[in-house]
């Protein structure tokens, strides 16, 4: 028998020892970070790529927080690029390609729309994309005959004020405050619509400074492929749709299925990171890197709702894991992302310590309004769901898509599940738990006397605990209200 000589620890075993710090405040410290080799973050967190976690709006607001989403793959393949477009068209000072509406369009059809789209204007073009017009809410508010053309209420062209896509924001900016409007279009030299500034979005560049964005200003998104060749299409789709990073999903990525996606994917597309994973061990971060992943998420069977060690026998504990990936990951300049476990901000300071460049969460996030689902109230209380991808109804949910019909009591008893449903509180808005566990981080790093995380992975020093010293770690000993 092949027995590794140390002990495999996980976050529970540990504690972190307090060093030296000349930080006088947890504001000193700066959490920056990289998610892939190319995609640096504010905040060192990453949302799971699960259809209980992350969809466009857990996504949106990831990367307004400074961290970023990863859209889950278990949808079809038009749907998952629209949720990638939304997020990049959210926020971006402009946006292009528009919405636009046909010069034949009535006034009731010109609210429709808006209403369909929620949006608050619409450039009026004809056929060949020609600006004619800019209609607003305010045009249609109180305008009795629906039927009349929208060219009859818009601004005209020869009205409108419009700039062209060398425009910066602060230009933009001026250029809106000087004629008192709150739209611009964008047009090329022959007056084609190429794009649309509006004073809310660049408002909004302002409410989120340290936001994730592309260097067009776009929030930035990732997306979850599998590893099969259906996939090379669901990468094109999103890539089309403006994907910053495509992480390679699967539980077992230390096999040659994994690293023949990544390498093709690497070959695929040169402008968009690749994340490859889940890998537990060294051989693993290097082989991925070898074929061409961009960073390496690390973590088999640490998550909440995993079973995959007591179904297989296999898995690291998680603490361990990310300390041999990383050590590679370093030598190899690769970002690892710890994946699974993460319960706390102490969590996170102890995976970073451990080497990581960024963590990823999945039922820390599961309760919150970001997430996909409704919630449900038991016992008074209110909750939202959770589940292994890899549980059994997600895998039956996948096979009637596949089959395109209801599965029937034989395809239910060929699941074995390596993952299980279950319930989180609703906490609320993901900003307000990703403050507190950033919060937390940055208390950690000055107790590590780190201004930063790459100084966190020299300061760092662990000490493993006993049963005793993890009682005495929570609230202990008084009767908590
Ligand atoms: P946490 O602890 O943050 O973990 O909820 C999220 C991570 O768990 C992984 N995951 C699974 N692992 N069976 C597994 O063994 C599953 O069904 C499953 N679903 C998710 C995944 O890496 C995720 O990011």
């Amino acid at each position: 028998m092949k027995l590794r000589p140390e002990t495999a620890l996980t976050f529970d075993d540990v504690l972190l020892v307090p060093k030296k710090s000349a930080i006088r405040s947890r504001h000193a410290v700066n959490t920056r970070t990289w998610f892939s080799r190319h995609i640096p973050l504010a905040a060192p967190v990453v949302s799971s790529n699960m259809d209980t976690v992350t969809e466009w709006s857990m996504a949106r607001m990831m990367a307004r927080l400074g961290g970023i989403g990863v859209i889950h793959r278990f949808m079809t393949i038009e749907r998952q690029a629209a949720e990638v477009q939304r997020v990049k068209r959210t926020e971006g000072f402009m946006v292009e390609r528009p919405y636009n509406l046909s010069a034949t369009a009535t006034v009731q059809q010109a609210r429709d729309r808006m209403d369909e789209l929620h949006i608050g204007g619409l450039v009026v073009t004809n056929d060949s994309e020609d600006v004619l017009g800019l209609v607003t809410a305010r045009d249609l508010m109180f305008e009795r005959n629906a039927a009349r053309p929208v060219t009859e209420v818009m601004t005209p062209r020869a009205k409108l004020v419009t700039v062209n896509a060398g425009t910066t924001m602060e230009q933009a900016r001026d250029i809106l405050h000087e004629h008192r409007i709150e739209k611009l279009p964008v047009v090329d030299a022959d007056g084609r619509l190429q794009g649309l500034i509006t004073a809310k979005d660049i408002d909004k560049q302002d409410a989120w400074p340290d936001a994730t964005k592309d260097n067009r200003g776009r929030l930035r998104v990732a997306a979850a492929v599998g590893v099969r060749p259906s996939d090379l299409d669901r990468a094109d789709a999103c890539v089309n749709a403006g994907v910053d990073a495509l992480v390679v999903d699967i539980a077992h990525g230390h096999s040659d299925l994994a690293l023949n996606m990544v390498r093709k994917l690497k070959e695929r597309f040169s402008h968009v990171d690749i994340v490859g994973g889940n890998v537990a061990s060294a051989e693993g971060v290097r082989d991925m890197v070898d074929a061409g992943a961009d960073a390496v998420k690390v973590g088999v069977g640490a998550g909440s709702i995993c079973i995959t060690r007591i179904v297989t026998g296999f898995g690291v504990p998680q603490l361990t894991a990310v300390d041999e990936c990383a050590q590679v990951g370093r030598e190899l300049s690769v970002p690892i992302i710890a994946d699974g476990g993460i319960r706390t901000s102490g969590d996170i300071t102890k995976a970073l310590a451990a080497g990581s460049s960024t963590v990823m969460l999945g039922s820390l996030l599961a309760g919150t309004d970001e997430s996909p689902g409704a919630s449900v109230v038991r016992n008074g209380q209110r909750f939202k769901v959770v589940r292994g991808m890899a549980s059994l109804t997600a895998n039956i949910e996948r096979k009637e898509i596949e089959i395109g019909r209801e599965a029937e009591d034989d395809d239910w008893e060929r699941v074995v599940p390596e993952g299980v449903e279950a319930m989180v509180p609703a906490r609320g808005p993901v900003k307000d738990i990703v403050y507190q566990l950033i919060g937390g981080l940055r208390s950690g790093l000055s107790y590590a006397g780190a201004t930063s995380i790459a100084e966190l992975w020299d300061n760092a020093e662990f000490v493993r605990i006993t049963s005793a010293g993890k009682a005495e770690s929570g609230a202990h000993d008084v009767q908590t209200r």
